[in-house]
């Protein structure tokens, strides 16, 4: 095997994102791992795991997490609407800090992805339509209520007040979870958007929630404490929109004219898809170019880069404001940044344990040393 210093590329050249001087472009990408308690609180197991991924000079984006006791969610997926659950993420973030390192939380409404666990709490999204086809026990989608606007402003507040409890708990900041076809992304895409009032129709109307969104979390912490992650060309979950082109340069250009002091903005890569373990090729038509060249401030890319790391390099290299964010391989590599920067191998990914409760496939994948023990 050759090894390689790699400490001189663009992707370890240092950057300021928000109030952070990160001290490479390498991101751990949001990933829910489901190890967190019954009550969303997050226990030392998964202080120990993001403590592994805390490398000095590195941005961490911690797990999908809910921003309401409203907001339906898979079993183990945290919170942060309560005084336990950020006590819980204290512990979290007092750990990755004592390494140096930086944590944003991801903010998250699932919208009509999965029905709340107390039954008289509708499944709700923007319009009255459920995701397509069937759900992983053979049974249709639930319809979900279409929010009403009392609703809408009433969510608003919910993720002002999640991004207020994540400060609390130090995080150093939040990303709004606009991607993956949760709710933020159900207001965007006309898939899932067939509303008549002021948020529907309209590309203009179809992204107000989302900038509603990103106002009052800005009022509430700041805007160098406040990002946002899209997904304009992943079908996930029934999304589709009849031009991402259009619906997310819109967007993008509104928060460049509205806040361009946001910590980063955040988007996958058309090839992403995380249900196959194949590097999937993405529509020649489809590229982020356009929304990287709108965007003057940090920009984060994911997906892909897993399966073929001198992508990341490039990206890297070809943009300067560009930092690249690893997911599955993040997973199995908590020291992914010295595997990077010394160019050795990646160690593999175990699908089964993604969402298993417990420390196997979760905080047992092993460092370089001890994965190069074990080969020998
Ligand atoms: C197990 C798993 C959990 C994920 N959870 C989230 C999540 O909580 N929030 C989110 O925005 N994306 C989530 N994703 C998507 C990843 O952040 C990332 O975009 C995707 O894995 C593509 O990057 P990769 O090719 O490096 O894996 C998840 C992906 C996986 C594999």
């Amino acid at each position: 095997m050759t090894v390689s210093n790699n400490s001189a590329k663009a992707l370890f050249q240092p950057i300021q994102v928000g109030s952070k001087l990160l001290q490479n472009r390498i991101v751990l990408a949001p990933l829910t791992r489901t190890r967190a308690d019954v009550s969303g609180v997050p226990n030392q197991l998964v202080a120990d795991y993001y403590s592994q991924r805390a490398t000095p000079g590195t941005l961490l984006i911690a797990e999908a997490t809910a921003i309401s006791s409203k907001v339906g969610k898979p079993k183990g997926a945290p919170g942060i609407y309560n005084q336990d659950q950020v006590n819980g993420w204290k512990r979290v973030v007092d750990e990755v800090h004592s390494k140096q390192a930086a944590i944003y939380l991801q903010l998250w409404h699932t919208g009509r992805t999965f029905s709340p666990r107390d039954d008289s709490t509708p499944v709700v999204s923007a319009s009255d339509i459920p995701i397509p086809g069937l759900d992983p026990t053979g049974k249709p989608y639930p319809t979900p209520k279409a929010l009403t606007i009392p609703e809408i402003k009433a969510t608003v507040v919910d993720f002002a007040n999640a991004a207020r409890n994540a400060i609390e708990a130090g995080f150093d900041g939040v990303e709004i979870h606009g991607a993956n076809g949760y709710l933020i992304d159900q207001f965007n895409n006309t898939s899932s958007n067939q509303r008549s009032d002021i948020y529907g129709g309209t590309v203009e109307n179809r992204a107000r929630f989302a900038l509603e969104v990103v106002d009052a979390v800005v009022e509430a912490i700041g805007a160098e404490r406040t990002g946002i992650r899209f997904s304009p060309y992943y079908g996930f979950q029934g999304m589709h929109d009849v031009d991402p082109l259009t619906t997310w340069s819109y967007l993008t250009q509104s928060l460049q004219s509205r806040h361009p002091n946001l910590s980063f903005l955040h988007f996958i890569e058309p090839r992403t898809n995380i249900r196959t373990d194949d590097e999937v090729v993405a529509d020649v038509t489809e590229s982020l170019e356009s929304f990287r060249s709108i965007w003057k401030g940090p920009f984060i890319s994911a997906g892909g880069y897993s399966f073929d790391p001198k992508i990341a390099f490039d990206v890297a290299e070809q943009s300067p404001n560009n930092l690249v964010a690893f997911g599955r391989s993040y997973i199995s590599n908590p020291d992914i940044v010295d595997r990077l920067r010394n160019g050795y191998p990646l160690h593999p990914y175990d699908r089964k344990t993604f969402y298993t409760p417990g420390a196997v496939g979760y905080t047992d994948y092993p460092v370089y040393a001890e994965d190069n023990q074990s080969s020998l």
